[in-house]
């Protein structure tokens, strides 16, 4: 019959993560995801109970304190983005599956879509916008401009700050470890080679200069 649709198929359910199914699992545990560069937040699990209304939280990020008062389902993304007005982290796939909305946590690169904020509470966050200024970027930022390594620029910051990340604990990676550890950031245009052409050159930039001899 026309505009009859057939029923959804076992993986068309599998894919229906909704949001409330999310937070109802996040309040409880850990969250399965297939990103695998990046890391989902571990909630702490106080056991208090927050909400339904709006509760006061401070959040530390890029090194400020930040107080807000949101509702406990809001999302760290959507707190940023929303409330304290970064919007640097990118809502892409809003299910952990894109990296777009990657940040720091306690220098950890995480999804943010999918850890509460409440839970980000006494925790270190950096996002794309503590790493660096337009006049004073950091090595990978200027690698990103030097390199040309965005078409639309929607998956930057998030390979910005899992590339920060990356170089942080491994000062000088090779290609398949850059590979490895940007695998949970997608670039829907296409810019892989460049971007990773990026955080080559930025390690190289980071490098100390050997000293010369006699
Ligand atoms: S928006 Fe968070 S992983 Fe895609
Ligand atoms: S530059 Fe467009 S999605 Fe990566």
């Amino acid at each position: 019959m026309a505009g009859t649709k057939p029923p959804p198929s076992k993986d068309d359910l599998d894919l229906k993560v909704t949001r409330r199914a999310f937070l109802k699992t996040a309040g409880v545990g850990a969250v399965a995801t297939g990103v695998v560069g990046v890391a989902v937040a571990p909630q702490p699990g106080t056991g208090g109970v927050l909400g339904p209304g709006v509760v006061a939280l401070t959040l530390h990020v890029n090194g400020a304190a930040r107080k807000i008062s949101v509702e406990p389902r809001v999302t760290l993304l959507d707190a940023l983005r929303d409330t304290i007005g970064l919007t640097g982290a990118k809502p892409g796939c809003d299910r952990g599956a894109c990296g777009a909305c990657t940040v720091l946590l306690d220098g950890e690169p995480v999804v943010s879509c999918m850890m509460l904020a409440a839970d980000a509470e006494g925790r270190k966050i950096t996002t794309v916008e503590g790493l660096g200024t337009p006049e004073a970027m950091s090595p990978l930022q200027a690698a990103f401009v030097e390199c040309d390594a965005l078409q639309c620029g929607f998956c930057t910051p998030g390979f910005v700050v899992a590339g920060t990340a990356l170089l942080k604990r491994n000062p000088d990676p090779s290609l398949p470890e850059i590979k490895e550890a940007l695998s949970g950031n997608l670039c829907r245009c296409g810019t892989y080679g460049r971007i990773f052409e990026a955080v080559t050159k930025a390690a190289k930039a980071q490098r100390p200069v050997p000293a010369k001899r006699g």
